[in-house]
């Protein structure tokens, strides 16, 4: 499963307390992120978050880096029977890359058959995903609340991140069998909550 959201939806505060939560119900559980889960995925992923480069490029590079991932760590742990969650994932290049910086979404589906590798018998799709949604507004009070050193994604301006979240919520609505869209405004409780209640749905 995967968790998504613009940049200060509050994602983060929920990825252990998921894991712990699956751990709960008997599952094996693996948490990974991207860009990232991999020792090269993190190094790109170092490049990614700092290092001004082509639109293109920027694609190039989450998917290679999503290729090892999936390579290396998720399709492994998959077939251990492990329930893996996944902080970002493929929803996050059409959202970012697709909505934000305006790539031709054709590539980036081109992309994604064959790093997910659609055309075999084994393809590595998220069969659940919770989307944290907050308005921009929301989201950039709080990442300037916790002061941090901001990286090349957290600077671009609102209308960057008023399309991510237009995409994301669009993605949501192409596929609503394994999207949940959460209110990231309302209170860590109360989004748990939902949570468990969707999950518990669907044989957690
Ligand atoms: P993020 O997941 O927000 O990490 P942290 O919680 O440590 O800040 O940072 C990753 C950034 O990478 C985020 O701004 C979104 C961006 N990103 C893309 O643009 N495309 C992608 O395909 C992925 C996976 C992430």
């Amino acid at each position: 499963m995967t968790l998504e959201g613009i940049d200060g939806a509050g994602k983060s505060s929920h990825v252990v307390w998921l894991a712990d939560f699956l751990r709960t119900r008997e599952k094996v559980v693996l948490s990974t992120r991207e860009p990232g889960g991999t020792a090269l995925g993190e190094k790109l992923r170092d490049h990614l978050l700092s290092e001004a480069m082509h639109p293109e490029t920027e694609a190039l590079l989450m998917f290679a880096a999503r290729k090892e991932h999936i390579a290396q760590v998720i399709l492994p742990a998959l077939e251990r029977g492990a329930w893996v969650i996944c902080d970002r994932f493929t929803d996050a290049s059409h959202a970012y890359q697709g909505g934000g910086k305006g790539l031709d979404r054709r590539r980036l589906i081109e992309l994604e058959r064959w790093v997910h590798g659609e055309e075999s018998s084994q393809p590595c799709e998220p069969d659940l995903t919770l989307l944290f949604d907050v308005p921009c507004e929301v989201a950039r009070e709080r990442i300037a609340l916790a002061g941090r050193h901001l990286d090349r994604f957290e600077q671009e301006d609102a209308k960057f991140h008023d399309r991510v979240r237009y995409a994301y919520l669009e993605r949501a609505r192409k596929f609503p069998e394994r999207f949940c869209v959460l209110d990231g405004q309302k209170n860590l409780e109360a989004i748990r909550e939902e949570i468990t209640a969707w999950l518990v749905e669907r044989g957690a």
